[in-house]
Formats: structure tokens, sequence, C-alpha cells
């Protein structure tokens, strides 16, 4: 008997695996335990490669060696093939989601005693908006990595069309549904009618996702901290200069993290350290960078996110890998303050989505919440407006995607 096509939700933040095991969708177990994955790498200075929450482990016991999150987002743009010195060798990061990849694979195989050689993959709607020919390339980017990782024959499905295949029954027979599937790094959405099978109407996409969010997060809670906002006295003449923002954004980005730990930017660090008017906001950020605690603090951040958003009371970023006893303060309304300038894409995108299905807004019966950032107040809010008739449905929103994409299997 042929293997069958494994279905890979290759997400920003989580990855997950199924199959359609004699007509039965089984989601595989990719980590002891556990349905989704981490997309993380981490390359110890020897050793081997690890992923997911084995890379994670790694980063938080303090290893030496290259953690690597948010890959996805780096698809289809220069980045992506640049050799670069990573762990003591140069490595593009095409070979190293190929690695990924060929873990996954084998993890597949491994528990299922298949030998894959068809995938179906999920992918945005848009990997990037409003520039067709990154968007083109990042697929291409992506399909090279599954071919470099073994699969003959590699087929791509929208992410929200997949959720929709998975929620064809959570609304009544024949009820408008919109999938409204916000991950880690893009908001995809699918218009479809439900029933025995479904009938897809229309769909669209944005990059805005979680790593987003978590950038704004950092950049109105954290960075402060660190001397965001700040001043630096000149060398040559009188006066003051605001701080540089550049190296602030890339701390607060996934995927840009780690091309700060380099030589240049401890120099560009100790520069601004000398010449700051708050040089204990400046020589925390030097902290951060010579003892690469950037994607700790990242995670830091993403925590006091989700605090926040549950209604945590006093919650907080933890940044105590930076000086002992420091931490900022987050709340609902400061998060809320932080991601409002999310709203209007978000609120737009679904329009968009409505008008080009030709559904008018009224007769959406289910609204399907997926992917992690659907959880935020914010998208509930967003969706509730644009869709005053419908119901809210949490669909298992971790593994929508791969669900749908196993059945599409078929
Ligand atoms: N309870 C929560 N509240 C708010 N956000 C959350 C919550 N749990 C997870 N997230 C966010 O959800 C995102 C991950 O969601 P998900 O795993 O669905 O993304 P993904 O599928 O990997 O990404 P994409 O589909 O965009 O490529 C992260 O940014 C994470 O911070
Ligand atoms: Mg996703």
């Amino acid at each position: 008997m042929p293997a069958p096509t494994l279905a890979v939700d290759f997400g920003t933040s989580n990855t997950a695996a199924a199959i359609l095991d004699g007509g039965t969708l089984r989601r595989l177990e990719i980590e002891p335990g556990s349905e989704t994955l981490p997309t993380a790498v981490f390359f110890p200075m020897r050793g081997e490669m690890r992923i997911g929450s084995d890379a994670a482990r790694a980063l938080i016991e303090g290893e030496e060696g290259r953690y690597m999150r948010a890959l996805k987002s780096v698809l289809g743009t220069p980045l992506f093939h640049d050799p670069r010195l990573i762990a003591g060798r140069r490595r593009t990061l095409a070979q190293i989601v190929t690695a990924f990849l060929v873990t996954l694979r084998e993890r597949a195989e491994a528990q299922t005693g298949h030998r894959f050689t068809r995938v179906l993959s999920g992918r945005p709607v848009q990997f990037h908006t409003g520039a067709p020919d990154r968007d083109q390339q990042a697929e291409a980017d992506l399909r090279a990595c599954y071919h470099a990782a073994g699969f003959e024959t590699v087929d791509f499905l929208f992410e929200p069309e997949a959720a929709a295949i998975a929620s064809r029954d959570a609304g009544a027979a024949g009820d408008i549904g919109l999938i409204v599937d916000i991950g880690g790094g893009t908001s995809d959405f699918t218009v479809f009618r439900g029933g025995e099978s479904v009938e897809i109407l229309g769909s669209h996409g944005i990059r805005l996702g979680g790593t987003d969010f978590d950038h704004a997060v950092s950049m109105d809670h954290a960075m402060p901290l660190l001397g965001l906002g700040g001043q630096l006295r000149r060398t040559l003449a009188d006066g003051l200069l605001p701080v540089p923002r550049g190296i602030y954004v890339d701390l607060s980005t996934w995927a840009m993290i780690p091309f700060l730990y380099s030589r240049d930017t401890e120099r560009l660090v100790e520069d601004m350290a000398r010449h700051a008017v708050d040089a204990q906001a400046m020589e925390r950020l030097a902290t951060v960078i010579t003892d690469q605690l950037g994607h700790d603090l990242a995670f830091a951040v993403e925590a006091g996110k989700i605090a926040a958003n549950d209604g945590t009371a006093r919650a907080m970023i933890n940044m105590g890998m930076v000086a002992p006893g420091l931490a900022a303060p987050i709340s609902q309304a400061s998060l809320a303050r932080a991601l409002a300038d999310s709203r209007l894409p978000l609120a737009s995108a679904i329009r968009q989505t409505l008008f080009s299905a030709g559904v008018d807004p009224l007769s959406v019966g289910t609204v399907v919440l997926v992917g992690g950032s659907s959880l935020l107040s914010l998208v509930q809010d967003e969706a509730r407006a644009a869709c005053p008739a419908a119901r809210l449905h949490r669909s298992e929103v971790f593994t929508a995607v791969v669900d749908g994409l196993a059945l599409a299997t078929a």
C-alpha cells in the first residue's frame, strides 16, 4: 500500500503534521506528548541541531549556541539564501528550514512506519502583502525546502481553506461561515458554505500576526527600559540626539534577533552607552546584546501579552534576566493601546474578504476562530463588529489547519 500524503501546517510559531489513516484523521505526535511543535531550532556549538521544545529548553538553560524562531517570515526575502555564520558554521536559512523539515518527516515516519514522499502543506493566502513577486518567491522557497527534505510531490493549500474544511460542521448545514485564522505571522480569512462538503466562496490574507503583536508590545513596554525614547549627548557639539530606534526594532522582531549578535552591534551599543543620558538603561541594552538575551526577552514579552489578554491582575513582563527585579507592567488597557494600530487592518481585511466573495456581512452565521492570536480580545471584537449577526465559534485553534489539510488529502 502506498504511503499516505503527509499533511504539514508549517507555522510561524507552531508546526503540526497529520495523515488520513484508512479514512480517519490522525494527528501525529511530533514531539513527545504533543501534536504541535514550536517552529524553532537550536544549533549548539558542538553536536546536533535540536528543534521544537528541545530547542527552547537549550535556550532557557543557557546552553552556548544559536536559537532561531519565526523562520517562516523570512521566506521570499533575500535573507533566506544569505549564508550566515551560525554556531561556527556558514549556513543559509533555506538549509535550516530544510533540516527542520527532514526531522519532521523522520519523526512522522518513525511514528507511522510509512516512508513519506508526498506532502500537502498549508500556506498563508499572502506570505507578503502587496508584493506578488515576493509572495511567489516565498512559496517557491518553501517548495524547494520540502523537495530538499525528501518529498517528491509538494502541494499547497491556503491555510484558512484547510481550516474551513475542518470546520464544515461548525454551523448549521448551508450556513455561511468565516474563518478568521490569526497566527504568529499572518492573518488569513476564508468565507465558506458548510454542510456535507465545504464550498469555498473566497479567501484573503494579510501579513500581520502574533510576532507583530509581540513587536508592538515590546516597543511600548520593554524597550523603553533599555533606553528607547531616551537621548544621547552629541560628541562634537552641544545638545542631545534621540536614541536611534533601529536596534530596538530588530530586538523586538523574533526573526531578526539572531542577527544582532555581532561585534558591530556590540560596538554600536558600547558607543551609545558612553553617550546616553540614561546610562543605566543603555547598560541594560549592552547586557542584552553581549549576553544574547534577546530571545529570553521576547519570550517574556509574549508571556506578558498573553497574561494581560487573559486579564491577569498585575501582569508583568519579567525582565529579571537583564537586571535583578526588572519588570515592565502590562495591563489590558496598555495592551490595547500597543495593538491599536492593528485594528483597522484586521477590520479592513475581513471586509475585503466578504466583499470579494460577494457575501453580505449580515449573512455570516458563524465566525470560526483559528490560530493562537485569535484568542486576543482585540481580534474577537473586530470579528464581532464585522459580522454582527454571527456566532463566534472557537475551533481547536492550533490544529484546525493541519486537520483540514489531512482531510483534503482524501
Ligand atoms: N492565549 C493566547 N492569547 C493571545 N495570543 C496567543 C495565545 N496563545 C498563543 N498566542 C499567540 O499565537 C501565536 C501562535 O499562533 P499559531 O500557532 O496559530 O501560529 P502559526 O500557525 O504558527 O503562525 P502562522 O499561521 O501565522 O504562520 C503566537 O504569536 C502566540 O503568541
Ligand atoms: Mg497558522
